[in-house]
């Protein structure tokens, strides 16, 4: 307390609660407040902000193998950021290189037969040449069904379906904020539209995974 009767707050560094947390390695974050000296608070006033923890570079998530609230680990290397850097228009991986099991898919017969009536000119440009024409570009994209995804349903060779698309997830999983092993246990060959949403209705799939998107799912045979 000063001689006006305010009382005096100490002074308090303004730090970005991220790079704070990156110093510190710290799951969850008490951040800094910005009070100016003459503010006036009580004694009693809690000045501790907690914040929901963050997911970028290295840093402990929370898991998704049983329950949330348990930390995962991500290695470093491999956060949000450094999977943005991969999936996007200028980044140094061109081609199919985020999709995998594309050998196996091209002399898949339920393949052929799904694609070539609707969508044949396009079939035959990416079989003659499945290593550059992206797949994620193709208009109309390439329909899959429960047959064909069926076959991908290693961890090195994943596919799973979120709202209607395929994607091939096994190159991001190690990027997954909730940790790779919930990827393995729930997404191998399988539509986990539910799943995504209950733990992350607002993550925004078609941007993330853009260039790990294989086609449609109909569930036609
Ligand atoms: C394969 C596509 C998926 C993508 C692109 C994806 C992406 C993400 C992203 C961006 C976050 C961070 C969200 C945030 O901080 O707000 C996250 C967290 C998480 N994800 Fe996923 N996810 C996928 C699939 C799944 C599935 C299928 C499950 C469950 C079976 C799951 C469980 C979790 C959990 C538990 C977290 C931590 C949630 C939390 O912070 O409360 N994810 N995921």
């Amino acid at each position: 307390m000063d001689n006006t009767g305010r009382f005096k707050v100490p002074s308090i560094n303004i730090e970005d609660t991220n790079k704070r947390r990156l110093r510190n390695n710290t799951p969850s974050v008490t951040s800094s407040v910005n009070a100016s000296n003459n503010l006036r608070v009580s004694s009693s006033m809690n000045l501790n902000i907690q914040h929901k923890p963050l997911h970028f570079g290295g840093m402990t998530s929370v898991n998704p193998n049983t329950t949330r609230g348990k930390k995962v680990y991500i290695k470093k290397g491999f956060s949000t950021i450094n999977w943005y850097e991969l999936n996007n228009e200028s980044s140094k991986i061109q081609g199919n290189q985020l999709i995998s099991g594309l050998g196996k898919l091209i002399q898949n017969e339920e393949f052929i037969k799904l694609n070539e009536t609707e969508n044949l000119i396009n079939l035959q440009r990416f079989v003659n040449n499945y290593n550059k024409i992206e797949l994620y570009k193709i208009r109309p994209m390439f329909k899959i069904n429960q047959k064909i995804l069926s076959e991908h349903q290693e961890v090195d060779d994943c596919w799973c379906v979120i709202k209607g698309r395929v994607y091939s997830i096994s190159r991001y999983m190690d990027y997954h904020p909730g940790g790779k092993q919930i990827l393995i246990n729930t997404c191998l060959g399988k539509d986990v539209s539910n799943l995504f949403d209950k733990y992350h209705r607002w993550v925004n799939v078609d941007k993330l995974l853009e260039k790990c998107c294989v086609g449609v799912y109909t569930s036609s045979y």
